[in-house]
């Protein structure tokens, strides 16, 4: 299977990127892995012509809006995020013109056309600085009330917030988090920002899940607790064999994230199938908001 992909990598010249909830067989045959940030700036450097998108529907139109010259294939089509699908373009437009003028901060777990309804956008490893970098003292943000809320502690700004939220990082409860500690007493406890502020206030560390993998690499502790979806203990274990890793709770399992397998790889190559393509009059202004975090991000 991995000679196949290989092979027909080269003849399509593609690029295959996979997010880090990834599958353990997905996360190994992928060119790069990584968080939402990175995966967007690698989307938007690429001299591929193909980029097959291993994650859900929001990562590949990112990657669409980024690369319209270029063809971008969903792995497997029916990969999407509940969370994105709590904000729509309508509801939104309908927020902005209840409350007084204000920019709008997009989390990347969104649809292309509220990230278009958008001044700027952010994910988890950059929603502190994307907060600083705006002058205005009042924001709306959307759609992770958990990210919105810590982001706003940590900025120091006005947010509106949006009541979204990740069915799974949502779902780990203060009490996992003690059953967790109680079992594992010599391990640091690190939390996604899309958990519920009551979970993030027991977190040693709060980061993306490559701001965690940085931790665990550079880290003198051994044992750690991982406060988000599960798929994420592979490549901690892959790269930290003398560390311990244990979940927060496994419950945190996206089936979403988890859909994609070898088989879909390799037909959306062959087939050039799932392409997820973003029309221009949605693409240039939602270029504008995801163009604008990734300057900030240098
Ligand atoms: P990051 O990898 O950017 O932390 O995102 C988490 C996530 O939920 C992606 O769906
Ligand atoms: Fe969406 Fe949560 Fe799954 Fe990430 S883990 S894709 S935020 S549902």
């Amino acid at each position: 299977m991995k000679e196949k992909i290989e092979k027909l990598k080269k003849e399509r010249n593609a690029i295959i990127l996979a997010h880090n909830y990834q599958p353990p067989k997905i996360q190994d045959l992928a060119d790069l892995c990584g968080d939402s940030l990175e995966l967007s700036i690698r989307a938007a450097k690429t001299g591929a012509e193909v980029i097959v998108f291993c994650g859900v529907r929001f990562m590949a139109e990112t990657a669409s809006i980024l690369s319209p010259e270029k063809t971008v294939l969903l792995a497997r089509g029916d990969a999407g995020c509940p969370m994105a699908d709590m904000v729509t373009a309508e509801a939104l437009s309908a927020k902005k013109a209840q409350l007084p003028p204000m920019p709008v901060v997009a989390y990347v777990n969104s649809t292309a056309e509220v990230k278009a309804l958008s001044t700027i956008c952010c994910t988890s490893a950059n929603a502190v600085a994307v907060l600083q970098s705006l002058e205005e003292e009042e924001i709306l943000m959307v759609p992770d009330r958990n990210l919105a809320h810590w982001a706003a502690a940590g900025a120091g700004k006005k947010v509106h917030v949006w009541q979204g939220f990740c069915p799974y990082h949502d779902g780990l409860t203060v009490d996992d988090v003690r059953r967790a500690r109680a079992a594992h007493p010599e391990a640091v406890f690190m939390a996604h920002p899309e958990c519920r502020p009551e979970v993030l206030a027991e977190a040693d560390v709060v980061a993306s899940t490559s701001g965690m993998l940085r931790h665990a690499r550079t880290s003198d502790v051994e044992a750690f607790i991982i406060g988000t979806e599960v798929g994420l203990l592979y490549p901690m274990a892959k790269e930290n064999p003398e560390k311990r890793f244990y979940p927060a709770s496994e419950k945190m399992f996206c089936t979403d994230m988890k859909k994609i397998t070898e088989e879909d790889v390799v037909r959306s190559l062959e087939q050039m199938s799932g392409e997820v393509k973003v029309p221009e009059e949605i693409r240039v202004p939602a270029y504008r908001a995801v163009k604008r975090m990734l300057d900030l991000a240098g």
